[in-house]
């Protein structure tokens, strides 16, 4: 039976969340962390199975994007396979198994990893092999169906893998070959993005003056952050890392077991932790030396949160075979 094997990775946001919705730079790397998905024949629907969801979902052959009965579970997954059929104008039924170690819901960019790789798998198991900016492309717009308006951060990074600088929907690639150890750590805490931008929204129409200079002060460390990247200068990092991440707490964007995680990961000896990502719950990382990742990951457990220890990854998009 013919079938093909795609991954893609997941992300995080290592500096920037938030100013940068005001017009601020951020950074974004791309994580060890990857959602495999594998394309093989169906006989005659599109069969989805995925270890993280609890059942096999059966959609009808027949189904197009105006279509209401896809199961929410499953619809970034068949969006996926439909822009990706109608690109290639190849359709036909398809078994979709996706394997993924990326936590849902938690800021990692799971659904653009999940994509990202659905796209790559479909066209390589009718024989196209599609370059990234298409790729990226086809996973965006499955993307943009599901979500609205994402600002195309995730299936970037996904796509195309490194560390990006980005501003004002210009997206730059940082031109690097270092990679950093890190640990995530996750509080299981489900937040909503939009909930956490409008706290912020607010508070900036109570205190412009403060607030602003604190996007601005964010901005800078984003600015530093990405030339200590090229160089690799992990102390300096890490200081910027402790910086951004007391600037976030400033404008209410922490929680408490964000803050307790972070802090319980600077005592194991970690040179930097932050929360990533919207904040208010969801993850935090730390910079870590390779020497000290399981002492920091075990610290993170300690204080009540699911550690996972990864690096930066300039592995984009990878087709298995
Ligand atoms: O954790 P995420 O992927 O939802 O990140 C949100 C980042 C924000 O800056 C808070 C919002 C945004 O659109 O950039």
């Amino acid at each position: 039976m013919k079938q093909i094997t795609a991954s893609a990775p997941a992300k995080i946001i290592l500096f920037g969340e938030h100013s940068v919705v005001y017009g601020y730079p951020a950074i974004a790397t791309a994580i060890n962390l990857r959602a495999y998905v594998t394309a093989s024949p169906a006989s005659n629907e599109f069969r989805i199975s995925s270890t993280q969801l609890p059942k096999i979902y059966n959609v009808p052959f027949s189904t197009s994007f105006s279509d209401n009965n896809v199961p929410p579970q499953v619809k970034p997954i068949v969006y996926a396979i439909l822009v990706t059929q109608d690109y290639l104008d190849k359709h036909t039924p398809l078994s979709i198994h996706v394997d993924s170690k990326i936590p849902m819901g938690a800021g990692l960019g799971s659904s653009a990893a999940v994509n990202v790789a659905t796209v790559a798998a479909v066209s390589n198991y009718y024989g196209v092999s599609l370059d990234k900016p298409t790729i990226s492309k086809l996973a965006f717009e499955a993307e943009k169906i599901v979500h609205g308006t994402p600002s195309g951060i995730d299936n970037t990074i996904s796509t195309f893998g490194g560390l990006i600088y980005y501003q004002k929907g210009k997206i730059e690639q940082i031109n690097s070959t270092n990679e950093f150890s890190l640990v995530i750590g996750n509080t299981l805490i489900s937040r909503q993005t939009k909930v956490l931008v409008a706290k912020v929204r607010a508070l900036k129409e109570i205190l412009p003056s403060v607030v602003v200079k604190i996007f601005s002060s964010i901005g800078d460390i984003v600015n530093l952050a990405k030339e200590e990247i090229v160089s690799g200068n992990i102390e300096k990092l890490g200081h910027l890392i402790n910086i951004n991440h007391g600037l976030l707490e400033s404008i209410g964007v922490s929680h408490r077991k964000l803050s307790e995680l972070v802090h319980a990961a600077l005592s194991a000896g970690a040179l930097g932790a932050k929360l990533t990502g919207a904040g208010g719950g969801g993850c935090m990382f730390a910079l870590v030396k390779k020497e000290n990742l399981s002492t920091v990951a075990t610290a993170i457990k300690q204080a009540g949160g699911v550690p996972i220890i990864t690096s930066t990854t300039l592995d984009g998009v990878l087709i298995h075979g």
